[in-house]
């Protein structure tokens, strides 16, 4: 009832300016039914056939109990769903986060994916996924819920930017698929999260007296930016999605028919199943219709502890027998869900999970929800799952280190150099490497952000422990605040750690309630004073930023005495020996930044500042920045950030020359006609035997468990409306008959002629200086001049990471750019074209987007060194 005001309330205003409370007009979330059936693409052929066979022998119950799950704090893991034993089928174990397995012992703590995103290697993002794969396996984990790519980044105060890899939708790809792979190549379903606009925590959950945020996307923004990295997961072959909790143009994502069903499973060739974010259902029948196939973890989404109840398990067998929700459609969402079980090789010998998110004890309840009356018995079984991925952990979280300045080559150190360290960033957290809850506060050395997307420390390696281990000559003082006795020497090298942190909505950390919407842009714990009382005395300061973002550098970065800055982003358990071993200089950093550092914040377009202050009425976020975020929002005003997307220095200098560019596949405006849809399972449209969602005779049911039968009345009443002329009142738009699909799609990813490659590209890669070093050569697509699509000035569009250079080693470097990169979305024709196909496209090269030196030319096919970068 409530919901419903406020939903009147929400429409009224409908078509005026852009308020907090109506969807502004022309952002639209059309109705798109009905859900395809999964099976057509010829790489899942095999296990949807296996998934059919299973699914027509299942009962109605059987079904609706696989696509939900058995409640929160129901079972081992933070999502677990219904089995059907007598089919063979188990329960699924679906488990955060996106860095490591939550809240478990002897696993491995891995950099986040901001700074995995910072490494800017492929090879990288791909053995991280396999070792993270490796640990979801060995805990028995069927589904690791990442990686995340929603957020984007769009709004630097974001709270959990810091899970993904960057603020570039083509960082983001990369990062999604090749975890995707990694992860999946040890048999663990990988989930990409959050279908889509979840770039603000305040708000996004609806609730009985709010709705969630909307955000407000227009179409072509959506897939040039936000859907990209989706698209790119799906194209890796990933088994499932997490749908957002915000909503999209005004309508909920859990049951956003358009995003569902016409984009993820019709036009981006979505295979595998799609899942609620943690209680963002907010429906049963129509979330069904537009798409949802596992609603997690199975609750309603008010207190759902007090109430027990659910949207589907029980529900969903009520609305297959009186007729709301046609009969194919739960099919399809079985078939998919078991489809990516059997894709992944999980009817093989999986393992079952062997530990419990609920609690670090060896005994406990086997349903915490339960309580007091929960069985009780085992639940953690401490496996180590670690093998030796300290190892490539280490590699990421130094290969991420990216230097920003280095006046007077201060570094590397020298081992003999006296150092005075400030800052209780340095050390461990005194209270515990694991005091807090998902690691829900700031103090200590940060290795990781908070909520969900974080993991239990099985150590840390601090930095102090990396500098007692090299046996630095140095003195820390472990405080905030500049000490009174630290005695400065004109020799002396300080070396200041500071951070800044963000997390997941649900705790709030010194008044940041996930966004950085206290601290804004700032250090934390006045860090900029402590790095300027500390300039005040010391004439070589280092500064060491351990940050899940943007940090704003201003207030000390130009002082004569800080002679260099770096970030360490996020480095997970080893933050230690990662950074001695850039400081010491037995590597060269050749971390990039994946995001833009600004001088103020000032410099973003105010449509990305957090929403606040919004009560009662759905509050909305409208991207009118479209594509002009982060780096190509900067470029188009003209703004200088203090460091630019993809700068990072090293200790060594590169060349890039001899380039060529070949072309591959010639370009037509519009992409050649997409294959037809294969063939899919064929269901049946029979509602089930009332029967078959019976209570089972002496049935012993768990206090609040979620189940899906039904009491033998309820199911006799629904079945006779059922089979009754009765229909239900579907949504304005709704048909149930399968389409041929659209043309932008045809393929995992969407059309499979989108990933033609239109050019390669090769340049040649030199360590021109003294000592070894890795290089990141960057590509970035500028479009040619004169066409009618207003686009940004430079977009990355590919990106490769040398093996490490010896001085005066050269080495080619191969880059393409595929006829997506070189389109633009249509709104009009919805699809992909080439703006204009004889035209001069600019492919810059360079190892940053504002030191983009080399220009090869698509029309002359040549390259050109010693180009005025293009910003
Ligand atoms: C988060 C998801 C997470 C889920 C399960 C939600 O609050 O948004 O990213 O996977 O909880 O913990």
């Amino acid at each position: 009832m409530v919901l419903a005001v406020l939903l009147s309330l929400s429409t009224l205003a409908v078509g005026a300016a852009i308020d907090k409370r109506a969807v502004p007009a022309g952002y639209v979330a059309a109705p798109s039914y009905p859900a395809p059936h999964g099976g057509w693409v010829p790489e899942w052929t095999d296990s949807f056939q296996k998934a059919a066979k299973v699914v027509s022998g299942l009962t109605l119950a059987e079904k609706t109990n696989i696509t939900a799950g058995t409640g929160i704090f129901m079972g081992r893991c933070v999502g677990n769903t219904g089995s059907a034993l007598r089919a063979g089928i188990p329960q699924l174990c679906l488990q955060d986060g996106p860095l490591g397995v939550r809240n478990t012992d002897h696993n491995t703590a891995f950099p986040a994916g901001i700074t995995i995103g910072a490494t800017f290697d492929k090879d990288l993002m791909r053995r991280r996924g396999e070792a993270i794969g490796e640990e979801f396996r060995g805990k028995g984990v069927n589904v690791y819920l990442g990686p995340s790519v929603g957020p984007l980044g769009r709004k630097p105060k974001g709270g959990r930017n810091w899970e993904g890899f960057g603020a570039d939708p083509v960082l983001q790809a990369y990062g999604a698929a090749l975890t995707v792979e990694g992860v999946q190549s040890k048999g663990v379903i990988a989930t990409i999260k959050h279908w889509v606009g979840n770039e603000q925590e305040k708000y996004r959950m609806y609730s009985i007296i709010q709705e969630g945020i909307s955000s407000n996307i227009d179409d072509r923004t959506l897939h040039e930016l936000y859907a990209w990295p989706f698209a790119e997961g799906v194209r890796a072959g990933v088994g499932s999605a997490m749908i957002a909790y915000n909503a999209v143009n005004g309508s909920a994502c859990s049951q956003n028919s358009y995003l569902i069903n016409n984009i993820l499973k019709d036009e981006l060739g979505f295979q595998g199943f799609v899942m609620s974010d943690w209680l963002a259902q907010i429906s049963g029948v129509p979330s069904a219709l537009a798409g949802l196939d596992m609603s997690m973890p199975g609750d309603i989404n008010t207190v759902p502890l007090v109430t027990a109840q659910s949207y589907w398990m029980y529900e969903y067998s009520r609305a297959i027998l009186n007729g709301s929700v046609p009969v194919d459609r739960l099919d399809d969402s079985v078939t998919r869900i078991l489809a990516a079980w059997y894709q992944m090789g999980q009817d093989n010998n999986y393992p079952e999970p062997n530990f419990s998110t609920n609690t670090q004890d060896a005994e406990g309840d086997l349903y915490p929800g339960a309580a007091p009356g929960s069985p009780k018995g085992v639940v953690n079984e401490f496996v180590d799952v670690q093998a030796d991925h300290a190892v490539v952990a280490k590699e990421i979280a130094r290969d991420a280190i990216t230097l920003l300045k280095n006046v007077n080559s201060t570094l590397p150190l020298s081992l003999k150099a006296s150092l005075k360290i400030f800052g209780t960033d340095a050390e461990k957290n005194p209270d515990g490497i694991n005091a807090c809850t998902d690691q829900g506060c700031n103090k200590g050395t940060l290795g990781m952000g908070w909520g969900s997307g974080s993991a239990r420390y099985p150590y840390i390696d601090s930095p102090i422990d990396g500098f007692k281990k090299r046996g630095a000559n140095y003195s820390f003082y472990n405080s905030d605040s500049f000490p009174s006795n630290s005695n400065p020497s004109t020799n002396d090298v300080a070396v200041v750690f500071v951070t800044a942190d963000s997390g997941e909505n649900y705790i709030t950390v010194e008044g940041n309630n996930g966004d950085r919407d206290s601290s804004k842009l700032n250090l934390w714990h006045n860090g900029d004073d402590l790095i300027k009382d500390v300039a005040a005395k010391f004439s070589n300061v280092v500064v060491i930023v351990h940050t899940v973002g943007p940090v704003l550098l201003e207030q000390w970065h130009d002082l004569p005495s800080v002679k260099a800055v770096l970030f360490a982003h996020l480095p997970g358990q080893e933050a230690g020996d990662s950074l001695m071993q850039v400081l010491y200089g037995d590597v060269s950093p050749s971390g990039h930044l994946p995001y833009t550092v600004p001088k103020s914040e000032d410099d973003y377009p105010t449509s990305v500042s957090l929403v606040s202050d919004v009560v009662l009425v759905q509050p909305q976020d409208t991207f009118t920045e479209g594509l002009y975020v982060d780096y190509r929002h900067f470029n188009k005003e003209g703004i200088t950030p203090r460091y630019a997307f993809g700068h990072g220095l090293s200790y060594t200098t590169f060349s890039f020359s001899s380039a060529t560019i070949t072309p591959v596949t010639k370009l037509t405006s519009t992409p050649p006609t997409r294959p037809a849809k294969g063939s899919t399972p064929t269901y049946s449209t029979k509602i089930p035997a009332a029967s078959e969602a019976y209570w089972p005779d002496n049935f012993n049911a768990i206090f609040r468990y979620k189940y899906s039968f039904l009491a033998k009345s309820d199911a006799d009443a629904a079945a006779k409306i059922g089979n009754s002329t009765q229909k239900y009142p579907y949504p304005a738009g709704y048909s149930n008959v399968q389409k041929a699909g659209v043309a932008a799609g045809g393929a995992q990813g969407g059309n499979p002629a989108l990933f033609d490659v239109a050019y390669d590209i090769s340049v040649v890669v030199k360590n021109t200086g003294k000592t070894s070093g890795k290089s990141v050569a960057q590509l970035y697509v500028q479009f040619p001049t004169g066409i009618s699509f207003d686009t940004p000035i430079i977009q990355l569009r590919d990106f490769e990471k040398t093996k490490e250079l010896a001085p005066g080693e050269s080495q080619t470097v191969k880059l393409r750019v595929t006829r997506k990169d070189l389109s633009v979305w249509d709104v009009v024709s919805q699809n992909w074209i080439v703006p204009n196909v004889s035209g001069d496209y600019g492919i810059w090269i360079g190892d940053a987007s504002d030191t983009l030196n080399l220009r090869c030319g698509t029309k002359a096919a040549t390259c050109v060194g010693g180009q005025t970068s293009p910003v």
